[in-house]
């Protein structure tokens, strides 16, 4: 699967040194708070798994799946939730971890429906942004690192459910996309 990366963009290695980093600054800024910390399914787990290992605080863990991609890389602007959380939102400080804020429209809806049910903060915390790209007003809080405008895949970003393995983050070539 490797001949269909064009460039590796963050290694492993980029990766953990950021995240070790952004674990820093959460277990600053959480301290004797007891935040929420939600996965976006699926492309956040890996980094979900790097930061919470980095946190130095009582956390709480948390999963939601929601779709606003489909097999496309194009983006719908419709989110839908396929999976919701187990626990109530409410009064809870929310850090949402992401895989890459694209047009910023799912992280638009998830950080409204959490202010929707009154919870106490909501931070977003994602592994890569697209600035290029962005449409919704919306920017996040802690940030691995900038992608150029290019459909980027690995460290749990997929195309068409492939890819997720990948332990680095690549620029799939356009001609895997362009001949499906
Ligand atoms: P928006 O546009 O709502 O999109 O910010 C966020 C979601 O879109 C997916 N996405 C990508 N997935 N490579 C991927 O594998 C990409 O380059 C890419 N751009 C956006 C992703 O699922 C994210 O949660
Ligand atoms: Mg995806």
């Amino acid at each position: 699967m490797n001949e269909d990366i064009k460039e590796v963009l963050y290694s492993k290695e980029d990766i953990s040194r950021i995240s070790h980093k952004i674990g820093l600054q959460l277990t600053a800024d959480y301290k004797d708070k007891n935040p929420l910390v939600i996965c976006v399914l699926k492309g956040a787990f890996l980094f979900m798994a790097d930061i919470v290992r980095e946190i130095q605080t009582y956390v709480e863990i948390d999963f939601m799946d929601v779709s606003s991609y489909g097999d496309e890389t194009v983006s719908s602007g419709e989110v839908k939730i396929i999976k919701d959380l187990d626990v109530p939102a409410e009064g809870r400080d929310i850090i949402i971890i992401e895989d890459i804020i694209d047009t910023g429209k799912t992280l638009q809806c998830l950080v409204e429906l959490f202010k929707h049910r009154k919870a106490n903060s909501v931070k977003i915390c994602t592994l890569l942004t697209k600035p290029e790209r962005r449409v919704a007003g919306i920017e996040p809080d802690y940030v691995g690192f900038e992608v150029p405008n290019e459909f980027v895949v690995g460290y749990g970003l997929d195309y068409k459910g492939r890819y997720r393995n990948l332990p680095y983050v690549g620029i799939l070539k356009p001609e895997i996309y362009e001949n499906n």
